[in-house]
C-alpha cells in the first residue's frame, strides 16, 4: 500500500511495530497526561459520544482512553499498518467496534468512513506528522467535514521544535523516559543503548514535523473554534478544536 510518504511505510513493519509497542510507547514522556487532557477536552465539549474516530490509531491506546470514559461508544479505528491493526484487534471487537485499513495519504481514504459519519469525536496520536504539510492541512479539512456540530478533534501529536536546542532538550528528555520504561519493563537496556537505538531509529526518518502554532492557525482557517494547543512539552503538543456551530 502507497502512503505518498514512503518513509512512513516504516510502521508496515513488524519490528518497529513490536519495538514502538514493547518499548517506546509507554515511555513517552508525559503520556498520560496528554492522554488526561484529552479525555478531559472530549468531556468538556459536553456531547455524547456515539461515535467516534480513532486516525493512525496504532493499537488504540487513545481508542482505550476514550472508551473507558465512555464504555457505550463505537470506536472507529484506521490505520495502514496491518500489524498495528493486528495489535489493536482483541481490545476492539467487531461489532460494535470498526477497524479500517486505509492510507489517510490516499485520495479515497475517507470513503469508507462517509457511511459512519458524523463522529463526535476525532482523536489521533503521533501519525499526521508522517504526511506532508499540505496533506496534514487536507487531512484536518476532512476531519472537519466528518464531525458532528459541536464535535471536537484531539491531536496529541510530535510538532516541529522551537529551536535547535529546544529539539535536543527533548531528546535527552525521551531518552531518559524511554530508559526509565525499560527498567520498569525489566529489559537489561543501558541509557546509551536507548540513546542509540532512540537517535538511528527507523521511523525518525519519516517525521515531518510542522510547528504547532502553523497547525492551529489551519485549524481555524478551516472553521474550527476554540482552537489552541492545550498542552505541551517540547516537541510534544495536544491541540486541536471544536466544529461549528456549537449546538
Ligand atoms: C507513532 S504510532 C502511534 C500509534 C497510536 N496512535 C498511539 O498513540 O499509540 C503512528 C501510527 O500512525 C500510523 N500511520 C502513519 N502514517 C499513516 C497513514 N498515512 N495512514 C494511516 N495510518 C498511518 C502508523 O501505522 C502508526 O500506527
Amino acid at each position: 500500500m502507497s502512503s505518498g510518504t514512503p518513509r512512513a511505510e516504516v510502521w508496515q513493519s513488524p519490528d518497529l511495530v513490536r519495538t514502538f509497542l514493547d518499548g517506546v510507547r509507554g515511555g513517552i514522556p508525559y503520556a498520560a497526561d496528554q492522554i488526561g487532557m484529552m479525555t478531559r477536552l472530549v468531556r468538556e465539549a459536553d456531547i455524547e459520544v456515539a461515535r467516534f474516530l480513532d486516525l493512525g490509531c496504532g493499537s488504540g491506546t487513545l481508542a482505550a482512553a476514550l472508551l473507558a470514559e465512555h464504555p457505550a461508544a463505537q470506536a472507529v479505528l484506521v490505520d495502514f499498518s496491518e500489524p498495528m491493526l493486528d495489535a489493536a484487534r482483541a481490545s476492539f471487537p467487531s461489532p460494535p467496534h470498526q477497524l479500517i485499513l486505509a492510507d489517510f495519504n490516499d485520495p479515497g481514504w475517507v470513503e469508507p468512513l462517509q457511511s459512519l459519519a458524523p463522529f463526535d469525536v476525532v482523536v489521533s496520536g503521533y501519525a499526521i506528522h508522517h504526511s506532508t504539510h499540505e496533506k496534514k492541512r487536507e487531512i484536518y479539512a476532512t476531519v472537519y467535514d466528518l464531525l458532528a456540530p459541536g464535535g471536537i478533534f484531539v491531536n496529541v501529536e510530535h510538532v516541529n521544535p522551537a529551536t535547535a536546542w529546544v529539539g535536543h532538550v527533548n531528546d535527552e528528555l525521551f531518552v531518559d523516559s524511554i530508559h526509565a520504561n525499560h527498567e520498569r519493563l525489566g529489559n537489561s537496556m543501558t541509557r546509551e543503548q536507548v540513546a542509540t537505538e532512540y537517535v538511528y531509529r527507523p521511523d525518525k526518518a519519516a517525521n515531518i514535523l510542522a510547528p504547532v502554532e502553523d497547525q492551529c492557525a489551519w485549524l481555524r482557517e478551516i472553521g474550527f473554534v476554540d482552537v489552541d494547543c492545550y498542552f505541551k512539552v517540547l516537541e510534544l503538543a495536544v491541540f486541536g478544536g471544536r466544529k461549528f456551530p456549537i449546538p
